[in-house]
């Protein structure tokens, strides 16, 4: 009998060592020793034995187990080192390694976007211009008729700069108050869009980032009026995302702005995507900028530049956009 179970210990042995998987490796050990396995067989037949051999017997059937299970053991823990290294070879990414046919790189997709909309606002006769990401109290909110205790300053959750009180420095909350620059140094007619870079303090998720982009447009000209405003947000969505793309204003509430609107682009499926703000410039801002609202005219509107592209790619969590992983980036 002792003959015996070595005979078979030696063969499962040599099929553990043979195993190709994890999955094989985990049948062969229920096969080999569980419980209606030829060596649990032999146990049952323990009983019929005189003690003497009924304890070699013994000692034999626990060290063929104990070897078999050391054996089962040691296979797995090399499978799962083969598995591991697969897995490592298969999601590995060389990032200096230039291929064949295909760029080293190319610019991120909320870069493409903002060079795509600024082709099509400058083909409107639009020109481009830039403020800077850190800007004051005045610029922020101030310009735009946000009172000190105007409570749409708590619409605009606000990182301040921590340079003590009173707290004058901010992170942009939005691009509009690049248009109080512009404004401030240029005489209309002013026809500007003005790209960038804001900051929220407020939890992200798959709809929201606490730093996005915008894109403001400013027009400041005699006898600009609301109509001017619908068809520039119409003209620039259908440039953008095609013909079958519609636009809906619904009336809001701005500071800066009066009558104040917000719009949304539909989708060719009829579904509708809430995309910014707009309005005819407050007579008050024209004039904390320099110009005369009896004289001018004005509209504007901004939007959010990640949602506009997350929809036409179909990225459906922006937090995607602040991914550095090659595999997300090299879609676009
Ligand atoms: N600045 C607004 C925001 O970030 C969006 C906006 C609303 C911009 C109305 C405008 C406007 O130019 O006229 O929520």
């Amino acid at each position: 009998m002792i003959d015996d179970i070595r005979r078979i210990a030696a063969a499962a042995s040599d099929r553990i060592a043979a195993a190709g998987t994890i999955e094989e490796l985990s049948t062969l050990d229920r096969e080999l020793l569980g419980k209606t396995s030829e060596l649990t067989g032999f146990k049952r037949q323990m009983g019929g034995l005189d003690p003497d051999d009924r304890r070699t017997v013994g000692a034999a059937l626990n060290e063929a187990r104990e070897g078999l299970q050391a054996a089962v053991a040691a296979r797995r823990q090399e499978l799962e080192a083969i598995a591991a290294k697969q897995r490592a070879a298969a999601e590995r990414l060389d990032l200096t390694e230039v291929r064949a046919g295909r760029d080293a790189g190319h610019l991120h997709l909320i870069t493409q976007s903002f060079e795509e909309l600024e082709d099509i606002f400058v083909g409107l006769g639009f020109t481009v211009a830039e403020g800077p990401e850190v800007d004051d109290d005045w610029h922020n909110f101030t310009a735009l008729n946000f009172g000190k205790h105007h409570p749409a300053r708590d619409m605009q959750d606000t990182f301040f700069v921590d340079l003590g009180e009173p707290r004058e420095v901010v992170m942009r909350t939005h691009t509009s108050p690049v248009q109080v620059r512009v404004m401030e140094s240029q005489v209309p007619p002013i026809y500007s869009v003005m790209p960038g870079r804001v900051y929220r303090n407020e939890a992200t998720d798959a709809t929201h980032l606490a730093v996005f982009h915008q894109l403001e447009c400013l027009v400041v000209d005699e006898g600009i009026t609301f109509g001017h405003l619908a068809s520039t947000i119409d003209r620039f969505t259908k440039a953008y995302f095609g013909p079958g793309y519609n636009t809906r204003l619904r009336p809001a509430y701005f500071p800066f702005t009066e009558p104040s609107a917000e719009f949304d682009v539909q989708r060719p499926d009829g579904s509708w995507l809430e995309l910014g703000g707009c309005g005819m410039v407050h007579p008050n801002v024209l004039s904390n900028c320099g110009i005369d609202p009896e004289v001018h005219t004005g509209f504007a509107f901004g939007f959010g530049v990640d949602r506009l592209a997350a929809t036409r790619y179909g990225v459906t969590d922006l937090r995607e956009l602040t991914s550095p992983d090659v595999r997300f980036l090299e879609q676009f």
